[in-house]
């Protein structure tokens, strides 16, 4: 027998190497290499091509009616561009445990109660755990099959012998090829099984949902060769500790990925939230200093959050900053900005800042409720009620103009509320219903309001 061979591969961006590395040359992630053999090249047939294509003009291509599978779930609907496209092959992304196979189990029902058949495949659970959380989410329907399976010849026999309409793979990191010989959740398993899942979805038209597994650094486990391979890559995100999911399309061949959904864990599955800006600011404490309401905008719908700050005298050396649900670097930014322009003493206190409800705001828009919130706090002044800001600080202190201020100003108007404080940039016209105040700079802003 022939020596064995081996390769170290990269788990983070598929670089190869002959001796294991420390740190890799090409991702520069460190232990991320992993001992794997060599196999023969795996043959995978190419979908779809065959010798009688020709190369036909653009006008004469003749595009048939897509069809979609509706989930009746609005949020995720709308995210997957109109429903799920027969054929296609979706990546569902997410931290382990922020409810991908709830998600994916509930879409299996609502599918399957329409009349599709499903077949979902889970190599992590058994079929007693899967069997349990249907009950928990009181799941009847009979469209969906079950099977407990890591070997992707057997899936691919099941789904042959099945033909689903729909096939759910929980997870990618778990399937393995046979004929390759390194472990499960390995780069070139992953690859492989992903490829052949492809196959399956183009050439039986069934529409797959693989689920992965993301890594610390925030992608999903394996290269990113496999959202290339993808039609759509959707992110399943949130804060563990918060009832609040959000699911964001990060890549869709069959519709925008300005959509994103939003969902909370309840103690019977994932519920939608069809207005999130009422739950988000549902408990908002009344009079209270450091509070702000921004009008902020998740892809290309307006969702007004509440902004917290804490400013209060330090007791070490160097004061304590800390920022949850904001980036930490515009905090500090937006008060050296104050500091520095307006001369307002701040820069030795501790400051907190938190963003309610564990949402994640990254847009410019929100650093004018940043500034407010914080002055709040330090003035001890409680802000007028009704009131909503958004616009993006630059560094002399000026105010600049947002993206998508109607949206922001309706949200504002749909939930009661009376003045909305904005870049004087922005201001078009009047809007009955609300008072526009504009600002050109911090200190206009606040003026008008401590
Ligand atoms: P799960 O879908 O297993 O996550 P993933 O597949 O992404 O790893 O969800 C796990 C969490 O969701 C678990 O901590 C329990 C919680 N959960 C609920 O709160 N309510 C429910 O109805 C279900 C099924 C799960
Ligand atoms: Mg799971």
């Amino acid at each position: 027998m022939g020596k064995i061979k081996t390769r170290y591969v990269c788990q983070e961006c598929g670089a190869e190497s002959n001796k294991w590395l420390g740190k890799c040359p090409t991702c520069g992630e460190w232990n991320t290499f992993v001992e794997e053999f060599i196999d023969k090249p795996v043959v995978t047939k190419s979908v779809g091509i065959s010798n009688n294509k020709k190369p036909v003009p653009l006008s004469q291509v003749v595009i048939d009616d897509e069809v979609r599978y509706k989930t009746h779930m609005k949020e995720l609907d709308n995210v997957l561009g109109g429903g799920i496209v027969k054929g296609s092959l979706v990546l569902v992304g997410g931290d382990p445990g922020i409810g991908k196979s709830t998600l994916l189990l509930q879409v299996a029902n609502t599918v399957g109660m329409s009349g599709q058949k499903v077949l979902y495949v889970s190599g992590e659970e058994s079929l007693k755990q899967t069997k349990l959380r249907a009950d928990r989410l009181s799941i009847k329907c009979d469209q969906i099959y079950m099977v407990s399976e890591n070997n992707l010849d057997y899936i691919v026999k099941y789904v042959e012998e099945l033909s689903p309409d729909i096939l759910i793979v929980d997870s990618i990191q778990t399937v393995y090829n046979p004929a390759v010989q390194s472990s499960p959740g390995s780069v070139s398993q992953v690859r492989e099984a992903t490829a052949t899942l492809m196959k399956i979805s183009k050439v039986d038209a069934v529409a797959t949902f693989i689920v992965g597994h993301v890594t610390k650094s925030g992608s999903i486990a394996g290269p990113k060769v496999l959202e290339h391979m993808v039609d759509t890559v959707l992110y399943f995100e949130g804060d563990k500790n918060h009832t609040f999911r959000i699911l964001r399309g990060v890549k869709n061949r069959f519709g925008s990925t300005n959509e994103i959904g939003i969902f909370e864990m309840t103690f019977k599955g994932l519920k939608e939230v069809l207005n999130p800006s009422e739950i988000f600011l549902s408990n908002r404490p009344e009079s209270a200093p450091g509070s702000v309401v921004v009008a902020g905008m998740e892809g290309t719908r307006p969702v007004l959050v509440e902004i917290q700050a804490l400013i209060s005298n330090s007791s070490f050396g160097t004061p304590r900053r800390m920022a949850v649900g904001v980036d930490h670097n515009k905090m500090v930014m937006m008060m050296a900005i104050l500091e520095k322009r307006l001369g307002i003493q701040i820069g030795g206190c501790d400051a907190y800042l938190n963003v309610v409800g564990g949402m994640q705001l990254s847009e410019p828009a929100t650093d004018l409720a940043i500034v407010a919130a914080v002055i709040s706090s330090f003035k001890d002044k409680v802000l007028e009620e009704g009131v909503v800001i958004f616009g993006e600080v630059g560094l002399t202190g000026e105010v600049r103009s947002v993206s998508h201020v109607e949206q922001r100003i309706h949200e504002a108007i749909k939930l009661g509320f009376k003045k909305c404080i904005l870049p004087k940039g922005n201001l078009e016209q009047t809007v009955s219903g609300i008072e526009l105040i504009t600002v050109e700079n911090v200190e206009e802003m606040l003026n008008y309001l401590f």
